[in-house]
């Protein structure tokens, strides 16, 4: 199946020497919000911040980058012995460590992975990049779980016609 951002030669340029890493790759092993992987997950939110990014001018390159990386943890926090609040500050710290693993990442891609639980987390964004990368974050988050009980809505209601 070919996903909308694989037709998108810009954002592949961006994201190419990253999204077929191991460790990129090994994200599809973790569920997330239920219905979707964590690495479909990273790359709507890395695509989608991409394309935000774009509309107001801010670093097309940071921000797919570590929209890609932001979530680069490899574990279910739910099977971990650690509360919701210990791994919305934890997390991005562990994300950008293993981030650091593969690539060189500049400050403003360190405050786009660090603050990407802002709201959760108390330290505020420096950069609009930042800002955006925890909005797209959110909203994705809140469409993977409604998106597929939607469908089912909808089907039942064709169904009912
Ligand atoms: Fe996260
Ligand atoms: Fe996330």
């Amino acid at each position: 199946m070919t996903h909308y951002w694989q037709n998108d030669q810009e954002y592949i340029s961006l994201v190419e020497d990253l999204i077929y890493t191991d460790e990129v790759q090994a994200l599809r092993e973790f569920k997330q919000h239920h219905y979707t992987n964590r690495l479909e997950h990273s790359i709507s939110v890395s695509y989608r911040s991409y394309l935000l990014a774009k509309k107001w001018n801010g670093d097309l390159r940071a921000t797919a980058r570590a929209g890609l990386l932001h979530d680069l943890f490899f574990y279910d926090w739910r099977e971990e012995k650690m509360g919701e609040g210990t791994h919305a500050y934890a997390h991005p710290r562990i994300a950008l460590k293993n981030a650091r693993k593969l690539t060189e990442i500049s400050p403003l891609e360190e405050d786009i992975i660090v603050k990407h639980m802002f709201g959760a987390t108390i330290a505020p964004p420096k950069y609009k990049e930042s800002y955006i990368v925890t909005l797209v974050d959110k909203y994705c988050a809140v469409e993977e779980v409604l998106s597929p009980l939607y469908r089912k809505m909808k089907l039942k209601a064709i169904s009912f016609i």
